[in-house]
């Protein structure tokens, strides 16, 4: 009987041990976050939020990152009850033990109901003079029985000082079937913020002019229009002459791009160029750039992640294997940031979707993916 506990207990180790070990993590650098360490204004709140399921740390998941200084920021996307916050901020330095998640800017823009704050952060980055946007999907509890609160908006904010430089209402922009999912923003050559939302529902690709709060809603050509429309991906990609949009549904079999002075212009006639062909049978997520021409992606239910110089055809032998996964977690996103280096934020998510992540809830790590050139 003692025998078999033990070999149960080491059996059990094992299996777990793909969470905990894996191998390729840089140790002393890897943040792992948690709903249980959600940091409270005062334990009178923390009191309150729990004991009206306001609080419910297994419910608590962060997908999207962006890094400012020595801080993390993460989206804390209101897909179930039970959130208090929905963008969150870590500190990448001084960590003793857990590392805490706070409320950012504030608590108080947190509100779930209340349309001047944020409802439910989806994607977030930080733009390259220093803002970070926030695109808030205004429904919560998209995963139970979703709410719709308020209105979807962009949010800037100064990562800074915390304070809220911009609101735009997102809601002229869109139609009866939208569902935006991604955000990338960008300037154009005359210095004016632009945002792309990703609207998978409605095929189209949504251009916010940021400084005059204008925009509009590029539709994809039938001809290029998948058949399902699951999860639509976009990346930026800058090179030496032109920005450029590298766009892509889940289930779609191509990869395709738009230069972004074209789509300001709302021209997508003869201007969309099919860069790729995903291999046959296989679906990709795309996960990031790394600031120059490579982006990060790897295959769906696969943690494997590769990068893929965009200046080559978008084909196996042009793939780079950047770090071999576990079996627990997958990617959601990479960055580059802090120390140089490519962040990636994985968590369980499909276990959360379904909602077999246990009672401790979902395993979510910040890890850096590969150091980059010393320059
Ligand atoms: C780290 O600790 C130093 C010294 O106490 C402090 O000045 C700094 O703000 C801390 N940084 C973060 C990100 O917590």
């Amino acid at each position: 009987m003692g025998l078999l506990i033990i070999f149960l207990v080491s059996f059990i180790a094992s299996i777990s041990g793909s969470c905990t070990n894996d191998k390729n993590l840089v140790l002393d650098l890897a943040f792992k976050l948690s709903g249980n360490d959600v940091v409270f204004p005062c334990p009178t709140t923390k009191n309150i939020y729990a004991s009206s399921g306001r609080w419910i740390p297994k419910n608590i998941i962060a997908t999207r990152l962006a890094v400012y200084n020595d801080y993390g920021i993460v989206t804390l996307s209101r897909f179930r009850q039970g959130v208090p916050f929905t963008v969150g901020r870590f500190p990448l330095v001084n960590i003793t033990s857990r590392v805490p998640l706070v409320a950012f800017p504030c608590w108080s823009i947190q509100e779930e109901g209340s349309c001047d704050s944020i409802q439910n952060a989806i994607d977030l980055t930080i733009d390259p003079l220093d803002i970070l946007w926030v695109l808030d999907l205004g429904i919560c509890n998209t995963l139970e029985q979703p709410v719709k609160r308020c209105s979807p908006k962009l949010w800037g904010i100064k990562p800074d000082s915390g304070k809220v430089v911009k609101t735009i209402d997102l809601s002229t922009f869109l139609s009866f079937d939208s569902r935006i999912q991604y955000l990338v923003v960008d300037y154009s050559v005359d210095g004016v913020p632009y945002a792309y939302i990703s609207d998978a529902g409605s095929a189209s690709i949504i251009v916010i002019n940021i400084l005059h709060g204008t925009g509009f809603r590029v539709v994809l050509p039938v001809a290029i229009c998948p058949s399902v429309k699951d999860i639509f991906y976009l990346q930026l990609i800058r090179k030496s002459h032109d920005t450029v949009l590298y766009f892509s549904y889940l289930s779609s079999p191509f990869i395709y791009s738009i230069k972004t002075k074209l789509l300001q212009q709302g021209h997508v006639d003869g201007a969309i160029i099919k860069c790729g062909t995903k291999p046959l049978g296989y679906q990709v997520v795309l996960l990031g750039t790394d600031n120059g021409a490579g982006i990060f992606f790897r295959y769906k239910g696969d943690s494997d992640i590769y990068v893929w110089n965009t200046d080559t055809a978008f084909k196996p032998e042009n793939f780079l294997l950047v770090h071999k996964g576990g079996y627990c977690r997958m990617a959601t996103q990479v960055i580059p940031g802090w120390k140089k280096l490519m962040w990636a934020i994985e968590s369980n998510f499909h276990d959360y979707i379904t909602g077999t992540t246990g009672c401790l809830g979902p395993s979510i790590i910040v890890y850096p993916l590969v150091k980059t050139s010393e320059s």
